[in-house]
């Protein structure tokens, strides 16, 4: 079972032909609001394409953002243990995807900063407690330390970038990051591979979009070449992939095993609009990768070329 501690934000959305630059506006096109946060689309992900068992702790706001939030767990199987705030509003992104499939987001997090360390409820029976920055970093690293004394693997998805004390990568098994995000956290102009090794956790993974991703766990370095797909929205692909990541993991997959499958889960997800409505079911994800080829000989070269592994 999949413990999920974090952010739910409803995603105003936008599509444009590009993403402003600063000062300049543009005139976009299909408004619309979709389910979203980083937490609660990872929960979202564990349950439906990873199909665990899975509890998530968020805090929404008493107003009329928190009710699409909370129905969409429910029809992704998610239990739900709510904080209700009375003095913040639900947690809101702004959203500009472009036509190329990229985007660029503001969130204002309201009620997902009155998330306490005392929210989190006894861990008996989870495998893995997954986290991300998108709440105070104080209630990040209790919920870490609890997870830790309570022997339940801890699992942190360092999204938004930031960097991060020595104190609480100790309590971190598993750390998920971007390309960006490992640069922060590395701060090192090295290579992808140098990168990850220069992080005090066991075992790190950097997804790496159309490349791919690699990790380096307890000294071995593994890739998984990218599925190529069509993408419209990359909005959530990477929240899918730490979801189902998480999943497998819980379910005993080793780990080369559990990056397959997050990746064609994260790939689905970019070919459909949002966040968590991109987020592929069991069946669509078991369907999508039984009809894939093991990666070539030059799709593994090159990835590991990317990372500055040598082949
Ligand atoms: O990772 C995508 C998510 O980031 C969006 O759903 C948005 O809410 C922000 O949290």
């Amino acid at each position: 079972m999949i413990f999920v501690a974090g952010s739910a934000n409803l995603d105003f959305v936008v599509r444009a032909a590009h993403i402003p630059a600063p000062g300049e506006t543009v005139l976009g096109r299909d408004f619309k609001t979709y389910p979203g946060g980083k937490g609660a689309n990872q929960a979202v992900a564990s349950a439906r394409a990873g199909g665990v068992p899975t509890h998530m702790l968020l805090a929404l706001g008493d107003d009329a953002f928190a009710a699409p939030l909370e129905a969409s767990l429910q029809a992704a199987g998610v239990v739900r243990h709510i904080v209700r705030v009375s003095d913040q509003a639900t947690g809101t992104a702004f959203i500009c995807v472009s036509d190329d499939a990229e985007n660029a987001i503001t969130v204002a997090p309201g009620a997902n900063l009155s998330l306490r360390a005392a929210d989190l409820p006894a861990l008996a029976g989870f495998s893995h407690l997954l986290l991300q920055l998108e709440t105070p970093i104080d209630t990040v690293a209790a919920y870490a330390r609890a997870a830790r004394e309570q022997g339940v693997a801890v699992v942190l998805n360092a999204a938004p970038a930031q960097r991060l004390d020595t104190d609480l990568l100790a309590l971190i098994d598993v750390l998920i990051v971007n390309q960006g995000e490992l640069a922060v956290l590395a701060q090192h102009q090295g290579s992808i591979a140098e990168c990850l090794t220069r992080i005090a956790v066991p075992c790190v993974v950097v997804t790496l979009g159309a490349h791919g991703c690699c990790a380096r766990c307890d000294g071995v370095f593994l890739t998984q070449p990218a599925f190529p797909v069509k993408s419209v929205d990359t909005t959530g692909a990477g929240d899918t992939f730490c979801g189902v990541l998480v999943a497998a993991l819980g379910q005993g997959k080793r780990l080369e095993q559990a990056l397959r499958q997050a990746s064609a889960a994260g790939a689905l997800a970019c070919t459909r609009h949002g966040a968590q409505s991109s987020i592929p079911t069991q069946t669509e994800l078991a369907e999508f990768l039984a009809q894939q080829p093991d990666a070539a000989p030059a799709q593994t070269a090159a990835i590991r070329t990317y990372c500055g592994l040598t082949n």
